[in-house]
């Protein structure tokens, strides 16, 4: 006969099994580099326009999320690239735009306070937080904007 205490402490993830019991989330994601090629702006419905636009689907498209799966790696589990390096929240190359829903990261080492507040995230350690959530990955030049972004260049695609 003993006590059980509840399974506290660092590498404890104590929100894991509230997440799992959660149906997965709607990723509607759209590449940041469309925006500079369509010539449409971050704050001009880029979303309704890349839904008129019969993009290709690494572009552009839906996807189920797992709750207890990050954004990037749900990417890559639905065929998708995205632009990746550290993959632990310190390098920044996987910045994308929380342009609506929410979702949190357990670990950022490289984007500020203001930029989270700006809606950025790193999709490596990111997890969603709502039943719906729209997202532009390959967003990082928006973090390498800032002095203080201390990733390094995104390695070349395509
Ligand atoms: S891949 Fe480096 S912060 Fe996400």
């Amino acid at each position: 006969m003993g006590i059980k205490l509840p399974a506290v402490g660092p590498g404890v993830d104590t929100e894991a099994e509230e997440r799992e019991e959660l149906p997965p989330a709607e990723l509607e994601y759209l590449d940041y580099r469309v925006l500079a090629s369509q010539g449409w702006e971050l704050d001009d419905e880029p979303f309704e326009k890349a839904a008129r636009a019969d993009l290709d689907e690494r572009y552009y498209g839906r996807i189920e999320v797992d709750r207890e799966e990050t954004l990037l790696r749900s990417a890559e589990a639905a065929g998708l690239t995205w632009a990746s390096q550290c993959r632990s929240g310190t390098c920044n190359v996987c910045t994308s735009v929380l342009d609506d829903g929410e979702a949190e990261m357990d670990m950022n080492l490289a984007l500020t306070d203001e930029q989270v507040e700006d809606g950025l995230r790193l999709t490596c350690t990111c997890y969603p937080k709502s039943d719906r959530l729209r997202v532009l990955f390959n967003a990082y030049p928006l973090a390498a904007e800032e002095e203080s972004g201390r990733g390094r260049e995104p390695p070349v695609e395509d």
